[in-house]
């Protein structure tokens, strides 16, 4: 098995040796205010990992990929969040409300999205703030929720993340969610599909190695919803587990179960003391 997977991963790798590229040194200051941890020291938890230093992909993407998420007027996610506030402000379902009606204005979601997924005592579930807006759309609104990987949803989770925009990633791992973040521990861990590769051999094991085009990063989640040059839209976590699961040739689960929410918690921890950086602009 684990023969197969480094057969797997070798083919798939160019060049070994000579592509191993490493992730370059730049640092991140946003309109030339805002300086963003992009690299630091990796959490007690992934101690026995091969993993020495946490990096935001922004540090695997080119100096003009990286030039574009520097800028507000030339990140192509700020239009999104244009989008995100007029939604935030937008009066729908049976009780009358808009999102502002309650939380007024958006920066009142300051921190959230850096304590994301999170336990809700009165659901008794690990939620991701996908599932809270819905909950809030549905609960508190009397609205239809949004499609769970749509372009509202990612539009609203990009308006959220801004507020924490700098904040370090600091989601809980213990407590009531520790089941939940053991099994996203085990998905990680767990070779998939044709390929038999798991989220670790590609991500922990070849992160700054070449697969195919694309130079490989830790695959953190620190920088969503991200605006990708290749789609030319704004993309949510699942949307992105989703696609990666499908690359080792395997089922992919559903977005916003229980399977790809425990797996968000893990990585999503997996980036503690990362800066939130949504929306962040890769390729
Ligand atoms: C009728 C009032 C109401 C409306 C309307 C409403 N919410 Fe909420 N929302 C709440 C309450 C109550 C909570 C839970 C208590 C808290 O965390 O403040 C909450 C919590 C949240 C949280 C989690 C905050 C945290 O600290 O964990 C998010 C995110 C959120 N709402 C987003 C939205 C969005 C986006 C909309 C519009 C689509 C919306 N809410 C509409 C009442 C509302
Ligand atoms: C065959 C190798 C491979 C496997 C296996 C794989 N990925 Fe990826 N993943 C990639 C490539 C290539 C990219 C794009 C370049 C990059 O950002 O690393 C990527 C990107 C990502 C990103 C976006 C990172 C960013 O900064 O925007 C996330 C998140 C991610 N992967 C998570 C996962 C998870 C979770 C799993 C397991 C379910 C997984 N990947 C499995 C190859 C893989």
């Amino acid at each position: 098995m684990k023969f197969k997977a480094l057969t797997a991963i070798a083919a798939l790798i160019v060049a070994p040796g000579l592509a191993m590229a490493d992730p370059d040194d730049d640092t991140m200051i946003i309109n030339g205010e805002v300086e963003m941890i992009t690299k630091t020291a990796v959490p007690e938890h992934m101690s026995d990992t091969a993993v020495s230093e946490l990096m935001s992909g922004w540090h695997f993407r080119s100096d003009e990929t990286q030039a574009l998420q520097m800028d507000d007027f030339d990140n192509p996610g700020m239009i999104f969040v244009d989008e995100g506030m007029a939604q935030w402000e937008t009066v729908e379902g049976t009780e009358g409300n808009s999102c502002a009606s309650c939380h007024e204005d958006p920066s009142s979601m300051k921190g959230v999205r850096a304590v994301y997924p999170k336990w809700n005592e009165d659901a008794g579930e690990v939620r991701t703030l996908a599932m809270q807006i819905n909950a809030c759309r549905t609960e508190n609104m009397g609205a239809e929720p949004y499609k769970y990987t749509g372009g509202e949803m990612a539009n609203m989770e990009a308006l959220i993340a801004l507020q924490s925009r700098g904040m370090p990633i600091n989601v809980a791992i213990d407590g009531p969610v520790a089941d939940v973040w053991e099994q996203g521990k085990e998905l990680y861990y767990t070779r998939t599909g044709q390929l038999e590769l798991s989220c670790a051999n590609c991500h922990e094991d070849n992160y700054g190695n070449m697969i195919r085009a694309d130079h490989l990063s830790q695959g953190q989640i620190n920088g969503f919803p991200t605006y990708r040059l290749k789609n030319a839209k704004l993309n949510t976590v699942h949307a992105r587990f989703k696609g990666c699961v499908r690359d080792t040739r395997a089922e992919t689960f559903k977005p916003g179960g229980p399977e790809f929410t425990a797996l968000e918690l893990y990585v999503a921890s997996r980036g503690n003391g990362l800066s939130v950086e949504g929306p962040s602009v890769r390729n």
